[in-house]
């Protein structure tokens, strides 16, 4: 018998990073040292209190019994706190505070709750896949509005037409950036927030990377703008290490947050209760945060430095573990990829364009690549070595 994928499957796009694959494993069976700045996947160990409490949690659960749906009263009260501490936003952690199996499924599910066959969503343009593909799988439009150098990378909420406005369920908005490292300030979450509420649609806040940030202020929330049709989206994996732990939560409107639960609890079963424990051990501590921040900002500073030296724009980001940096004026953003993987550079990079959804002249991913700061520092300082050979020349491309 042929198994005969879904429409939704075949409608899917092919792994653009294969062909990367394949360079790369060419070049290191040639011997090459190839660095990868490729996926945005921490390598560095989950600190140590925090695996030391998962080693005590695992015992203290022996009999495991599901987890609850909605995350452990603990979990959510940890995270209620952690909120009130960082954004200074009071949230009850009985209606505004639920569990996800980490961030990527809640984003990717959330439209299953709020979104009708025909109903429109609004995301970024480059953006994180799941906002897309989960609206595309809840059977809904999408509609991208590109992130520009020119408008700090915020989205221009006045560009959006009347009528996709009107059929909009959810509008997703990711500060701290993820790709171009931009921060947005509390004002302009207070102007989406009330956009969103003048239209009835479900302000979604991807705030996975807020932890990440190089300036003196740490960058706000959309819960500052109040949680009345807001809803913000937390991670676990950036601020202390956890990708592989799988544990995040969702927090703002209690409407939303009850909708959300209700659709859970037909998913999945809950985040295991000796991860949450340890994510409560994480949560009450900054130590290890901090420490985390100062080594990106010194691979964010020898990979920028290394660019200006070679002749290109200084593309710093605020926040993030992300570099979007401008390619040399007149070379495309797969070139510019291509240059940096060859032999002598060897360094991995994502072209733009393969992260962006609009193709064409006004693609704003065209004439940029995205570094993520994953390598180790003593990997970032041999990288900058190689990008400081380079003789780029000129300006960086103009966008
Ligand atoms: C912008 C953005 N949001 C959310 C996530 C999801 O993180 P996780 O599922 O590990 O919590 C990622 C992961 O890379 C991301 O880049």
């Amino acid at each position: 018998m042929t198994v005969r994928a879904s429409q939704r499957i075949s409608a899917l796009g092919t792994y653009a990073f294969a062909e990367v694959d394949r360079l790369v494993s060419d070049l290191r069976a040639q011997g090459v040292a190839v660095i990868d700045f490729g996926v945005g996947d921490p390598r560095a160990p989950t600190p140590r209190l925090i695996r030391e409490e998962a080693k005590v949690a695992v015992d203290r659960h022996a009999s495991s019994g599901y987890p609850s749906y909605v995350g452990a009263p603990r979990f959510r009260r940890a995270a209620a706190d952690w909120v009130q501490r960082r954004f200074g936003v009071e949230v009850d952690p009985a209606l505004h505070v639920t569990s996800s199996v980490g961030s990527k499924e809640a984003v990717f599910h959330a439209p299953l709750a709020f979104v009708d066959a025909g109903d429109v969503v609004i995301s970024p343009d480059p953006g994180y896949p799941p906002y897309a593909r989960g609206t595309r799988f809840a059977g809904g439009e999408n509609f991208h509005y590109p992130l520009r150098p020119q408008n700090g990378y915020l989205p221009d909420l006045g560009a959006i037409p009347d009528d996709v406005a009107a059929r909009a369920k959810m509008l997703w908005l990711c500060y701290p950036n993820s790709p171009t490292g931009a921060v947005a300030p509390l004002s302009f979450y207070e102007e989406a927030a009330a956009f969103c509420r003048e239209r009835g649609i479900l302000l979604c806040s991807d705030e996975a990377y807020s932890e990440i940030y190089f300036g003196p202020e740490p960058p706000p929330s959309a819960l500052e703008a109040g949680l009345d049709n807001v809803l913000a989206f937390f991670s676990m994996s950036k601020r202390s290490a956890m990708t592989g732990w799988r544990c995040g939560y969702v927090v703002g409107d209690a409407d939303a947050v009850a909708l959300y639960r209700k659709l859970k609890t037909n998913i999945d079963s809950g985040t295991p209760d000796f991860v949450q424990d340890a994510a409560i051990a994480a949560l009450g501590d900054e130590h290890h945060v901090v420490a985390m921040r100062e080594e990106y900002r010194a691979r964010r500073d020898l990979i920028c430095d290394a660019f200006v030296a070679a002749g290109l724009a200084d593309c710093r980001s605020a926040a993030t573990l992300y570099v979007w940096q401008r390619a040399p004026q007149g070379m495309s953003a797969e070139d510019f990829a291509k240059r940096l993987l060859e032999p002598s550079v060897a360094l991995v990079t994502t072209p733009g364009t393969w992260i962006s959804a609009a193709h064409g002249v006004d693609d704003p991913g065209e004439g940029h690549v995205r570094l993520a700061l994953v390598p180790t520092t003593e990997d970032c300082e041999e990288a900058a070595r190689r990008i400081r050979a380079l003789r780029l020349g000129g300006p960086s491309a103009s966008v």
